[in-house]
């Protein structure tokens, strides 16, 4: 996937070094190669000898090291990559790039490259929402430095909030994505996820319980094989992935109109819990007990069904168009029955019944539903049936470009 490409990594002084010891060998798994530079802070939390171990090369670390000098100069050194990542990125070395300062040999490099740099910021959530960083965030964004991160979650100091390191495996898809690498470079993918919400009145509203997992997993996955992917979500449960397109809503009403705004597209999958129904009557202020004891009436109006409309569309329908059947009886029957009243190529068929745990679980036991038949998965994380689902629609897209026919019955 990133066969022969050059990565200059560079390691910043933070607890997240560790997991660049990840990324090294994910990396080169992928057939890239890396030459690791260090910080002074960052062999406080990984040696070079582990770094250089794992990256196969020499880590470099100082600027004044005449060794590295006699092998290859700085200016050298930060020119001979076809990219340049920074992971950790601290609050310090963002602010030495933000500032232009070269006091060092990993901000000496950043000056000197003339490459795409991409950096995974890493630090405590208070450090990440100062004024200060947010300003040198700006300065990065508007010299183009490209950002993976950080996420939110739990952190090594024991706050919450933004400020993780990205994973691994997100910065090897932000990599693989800036590279315009994998099987589905250059294709766009749409995504559909998580539920949608109804208004009653500004405080109430109608919703499902989708956590907007399998949606989620599946935009990671395609983006880790190079697509661009738009991510349309309604108010999900799951944190976003990054390097997507993410476009929030939160009625049906929204999500049809993103949809349709996100075209065109090589394949579109639907897996939002769309709400059918919406309110007509609702209120613009809050609904108040009368007294009486009477419960308001709540009239329904059915929603645009967004599969289906952009499965029938006649301009821009995508080559591939794939939707999800929840069903809780005779669910490949029922599946099979929905692709053909939709008009979608495949369905991905799975049974939501409450004994199954599906919903809003981490698992899924899917049935692929074809023109040509049903192939039935085995229970698997929602991880892996997203990878296995982003394999096939670039097999499918991929069959389409060499063949000069889409194989939607594969
Ligand atoms: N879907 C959609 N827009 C809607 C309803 C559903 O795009 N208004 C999509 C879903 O994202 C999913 C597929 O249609 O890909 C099937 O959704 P599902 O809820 O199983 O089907 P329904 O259309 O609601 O059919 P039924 O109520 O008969 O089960």
């Amino acid at each position: 996937m990133l066969t022969g490409k050059r990565i200059l990594l560079i390691i910043g002084g933070g607890i997240a070094a560790y997991k660049s010891l990840d990324l090294i060998r994910r990396l080169k798994e992928r057939g890239a190669s890396v030459t690791p530079v260090l910080t002074r802070a960052g062999e406080e939390f990984v040696t070079p000898l582990s770094v250089g171990a794992l990256a196969g090369v020499k880590c470099y670390r100082h600027l004044f090291d005449l060794t590295d000098e006699a092998e290859m100069g700085h200016i050298e050194l930060s020119r001979a990559a076809d990219l340049v990542v920074v992971a950790p990125a601290t609050a310090d070395l963002m602010a030495k790039m933000a500032g232009g300062q070269a006091d060092d040999l990993a901000s000496t490099l950043l000056l000197a490259t003339d490459k795409h740099v991409l950096i995974a910021p890493a630090m405590n959530v208070r450090m990440w929402l100062h004024p200060a960083t947010q300003r040198n965030i700006a300065t990065l964004r508007a010299d183009d430095v490209r950002f993976v991160g950080p996420n939110e979650g739990d952190m090594a100091c024991g706050e919450y909030g933004p400020g993780r390191m990205a994973e691994p495996m997100e910065i090897v898809a932000g990599i693989a994505a800036m590279m315009g690498d994998g099987p589905l470079a250059g294709r766009h993918v749409l995504v559909t996820s998580g539920p949608t919400h109804e208004p009653i009145d500004p405080v109430r509203y109608i919703a499902n319980r989708s956590s907007g997992a399998q949606g989620t997993a599946l935009a990671r996955a395609l983006r880790d094989l190079g697509a661009k992917v738009t991510f349309v979500t309604g108010p999900a449960r799951e944190r976003s992935p990054g390097g997507v397109d993410i476009v929030r809503v939160e009625t049906a009403r929204e999500m049809l109109a993103a949809v349709t705004a996100a075209l065109p597209a090589d394949a579109a999958v639907f897996a939002a819990a769309v709400a059918d129904w919406h309110v007509t009557n609702a209120s613009g202020s809050k609904m108040k007990k009368d007294g009486s004891g009477k419960a308001p009436a709540i009239e329904f109006a059915e929603n645009p069904d967004i599969l289906a409309h952009v499965a029938g569309l006649k301009k821009n329908r995508p080559a591939l168009v794939v939707g999800f059947a929840a069903e809780t009886d005779d669910v490949v029957d029922n599946a099979a029955a929905k692709r053909k009243r939709k008009g979608c190529d495949w369905i991905v068929a799975n049974d939501v019944s409450p004994e199954t745990g599906i919903m809003g679980g981490a698992e899924n036991a899917v049935t692929l539903i074809s023109a040509t038949g049903a192939e039935e998965w085995p229970r698997l994380p929602k991880d892996e049936v997203a990878r296995r689902l982003a394999a096939r629609i670039a097999k499918a897209l991929g069959q389409e470009t060499a063949e000069g026919t889409t194989d939607k019955g594969d």
